[in-house]
């Protein structure tokens, strides 16, 4: 399978030389006895792609599964601490989650992703990093109104009085998967049904059986 390249793949440092690990990813996958991959939710702020990913790792994880979830407001307390929300700090922001999620697929594990990755460009560009096949993008579709309305975190509040600038939504855009993977819309199937949806494809991907 051929890997695109990214944009920018030229590091800044210079006479560093690849060194080709002895165990695999083929290698990994054997002993698991199942496939890694990259499920990469995206979708609003409310759209529901926290929990939903919080329950596909919890029912893989059940299931014996290696997985691993990186959530969007965890991250940002850590390795993303730096960065804030324009336009390109998000853009950096999902590039390392791109090659973070790179390196578990390496590492033979199922990992979700939640994070809003409002921009088609950086969301491509975090699927250009695997091969094709490697990377699922699951559109939690949940509308606008629906996301408002539950409005968990009082954030989309705060973005209507204007005491959050560029939110997503409001005042920032969201642009919508154009052929993701899955598209999930939590507003109309139940949480246990939208799990069942994920696993199924995996199943159907021969990721996991
Ligand atoms: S992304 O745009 O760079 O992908 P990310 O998923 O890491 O965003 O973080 C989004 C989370 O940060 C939201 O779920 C919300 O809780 C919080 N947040 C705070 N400010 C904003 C904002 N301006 N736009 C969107 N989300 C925000």
């Amino acid at each position: 399978m051929q890997v695109i390249s990214s944009e920018d793949t030229t590091p800044k440092a210079q006479n560093i030389v690849w060194h080709k690990a002895s165990v695999d990813r083929l290698a990994r996958s054997e002993r698991s006895g199942h496939q890694s991959t990259i499920l990469w939710f995206t979708g609003l702020s409310g759209s529901g792609k926290s929990t939903l990913a919080n329950a596909v790792n919890a029912a893989l994880f059940e299931r014996g599964f290696a997985t691993y979830l990186l959530d969007g407001d965890n991250i940002r307390h850590g390795l993303c601490k730096d960065l804030g929300f324009s336009d390109s700090d998000r853009e950096e922001n999902i590039r390392r989650i791109g090659e973070v999620a790179k390196l578990f697929l390496d590492a033979g594990v199922i990992v979700l992703t939640a994070f809003v990755s409002p921009f088609r460009a950086d969301r491509a560009k975090a699927r250009q990093l695997v091969a094709e096949g490697d990377f699922l993008e699951i559109y939690c579709s949940a509308d606008l109104k629906v996301c408002e309305a539950r409005d968990t975190k009082g954030l989309y509040a705060k973005a209507r009085a204007g005491e959050i600038k560029h939110f997503t939504g409001i005042s920032s855009p969201y642009e919508e998967p154009e052929e993701p993977e899955l598209r999930i819309d939590t507003g109309l199937d139940d949480l246990g049904k939208c799990v069942e949806i994920v696993l199924m494809e995996l199943i159907e991907r021969k990721i996991i059986s």
